[in-house]
């Protein structure tokens, strides 16, 4: 047998890939959907660079995967540094702070899509290069853009069929609350240092947070007996995490407190939150670990308050805001979304057929007589066979077939055909749009 010839050709970076027909509709018909529910609320669009100085994401956190394993940094000509935006929020307030925001009317409500990039190990749901869709509040510290931040994500994703989504939460609190809580969790697992990793020892010394939402097994009970930020809410923390789940309540959203949420990103005060999936019922039969893995649940998005950012970022005062990002790529991945079909792609009404040269010399002019109709139309310009046109048509279930020949080119007519009774009539071109628009809304 002949040695295998080594695959030189270049394909897409790991971890990324190329959208295609009706997946790259899908995506378009996800966001399309989102932006009408955000508009409907009342958030305006925005759109950021997909690159960015660098140290706009130290924002995020010095300490955090994001920035210190995951962003893809780029140099070009020139002393400054830029990264593959990695997420959007940092982004998003820059733009607030750059375009004097602080004076419009508070608050300013943002809503974008698109993509992001993370250097992290692929896997399911994990990309490289992913989509999100986000929602920011900037210019309130009021519970109820919690509250909403919240109701409108839960929307989209109903809205697009996932069902049984429960909203993790929890309050990381106010600076003063978040030092304590920090110092006890320090305190806490400093006792238990015998059982960190190098890894884990490294977080208690610069994020001791992010130990509570370790994936290491040994940690759990650990984890499960930690102090919660929850004892170390002042007055107008709790007071605040209090009003956001009476508006849920209010709003009729499934949650469940979650000591352990802290969220990857640094900039979080008070409210953070994660919509996870419920696990669905496995199949019968199948059982052990691989059930698990088919429906261990992921976050599907997540968000949270950001008092601190705005300052961070170089702004005069605080500047108080809320938001979240949906994972657009790991919604779209769930068998129960339904058809996500854009506007622009509409149902054919008519299949267009033509025969011969002469007729598909003119059939681009009849094409646009129908498209300025506004008549959504199929064709196959590069086929010629009269059965082979017809047996798309019928097999696309096309109601009405416009065929072209050359006898027609020459009277400058066509045939429309009925392709449930088989009837059909001679038409003149210019009378075509109003018979199609005629015959089709009977
Ligand atoms: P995040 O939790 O890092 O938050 O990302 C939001 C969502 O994006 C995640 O829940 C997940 O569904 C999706 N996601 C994240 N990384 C990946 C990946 N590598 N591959 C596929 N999907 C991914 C943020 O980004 C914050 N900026 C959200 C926010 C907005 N907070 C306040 N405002």
């Amino acid at each position: 047998m002949p040695a295998k010839k080594p695959d030189n050709s270049i394909k897409t970076p790991k971890g990324m890939r190329d959208l295609l027909g009706e997946e790259y509709f899908t995506y378009q018909g996800f966001f399309e959907k989102a932006a009408e529910i955000a508009l409907y609320y009342g958030f305006k669009p925005i759109e950021t660079p997909i690159m960015e100085r660098e140290e706009l994401f130290h924002s995020v956190g010095e300490h955090t995967d994001v920035v210190t394993k995951e962003m893809y940094a780029l140099k070009a000509k020139g002393s400054n540094k830029f990264a593959l935006r990695p997420e959007g929020t940092a982004p998003v307030m820059r733009a607030y702070i750059e375009h004097g925001m602080q004076t419009w009317p508070q608050p300013v409500m943002l809503y974008y899509g698109g993509r992001f990039f993370r250097h992290d190990n692929p896997q399911r749901g994990r990309f490289r290069e992913f989509r999100q869709f986000g929602l920011e509040v900037i210019g309130t510290d009021k519970s109820i853009a919690d509250a909403m931040t919240i109701k409108v994500m839960a929307t989209v994703l109903e809205e697009v069929g996932i069902e049984n989504i429960v909203v993790d939460i929890n309050s990381l609190g106010d600076k003063e609350c978040r030092t304590a809580y920090k110092r006890a969790l320090v305190n806490y697992f400093k006792k238990h240092s015998g059982k960190l990793n190098a890894h884990e020892k490294d977080l208690l010394k610069n994020n001791p947070l992010r130990l509570l939402d370790s994936k290491n097994p040994e940690l759990e009970k650990l984890k499960e007996d930690a102090p919660t930020s929850m004892e170390f809410l002042t007055g107008e923390s709790k007071k605040h995490f209090k009003e956001v789940l009476e508006y849920l309540d209010a709003l009729d959203i499934t949650y469940q407190i979650n000591n352990t949420l802290v969220r990857g990103l640094d900039y979080y005060s008070r409210t953070v939150f994660e919509f996870i999936e419920q696990p669905k019922e496995a199949p019968e039969g199948e059982g052990g670990d691989k059930k698990e893995e088919a429906s261990a649940p992921l976050s599907l998005g997540g968000g949270g308050r950001y008092n601190y950012l705005g300052k961070a970022l170089g702004a005069k005062q605080d500047v108080p805001g809320v938001g979240a990002a949906l994972g657009v790529d790991r919604i779209l991945m769930d068998e129960s979304v339904k058809n996500l079909t854009p506007r622009i792609v509409k149902k054919p009404k008519v299949y267009f057929i033509q025969l011969g040269f002469e007729a598909k010399l003119k059939s681009l002019g009849v094409i646009e007589i129908l498209r300025k109709a506004r008549l959504p139309i199929r064709q196959s310009l590069s086929k010629d066979g009269l059965s082979a046109q017809l047996g798309t048509a019928e097999k696309l279930r096309i109601p009405w077939v416009v065929i072209m020949g050359q006898k027609e080119v020459l009277e400058n007519c066509v045939i429309v055909r009925n392709m449930e009774d088989r009837s059909q009539t001679n038409v003149p071109i210019e009378e075509l749009a109003d018979y199609i628009k005629k015959v089709i809304a009977k």
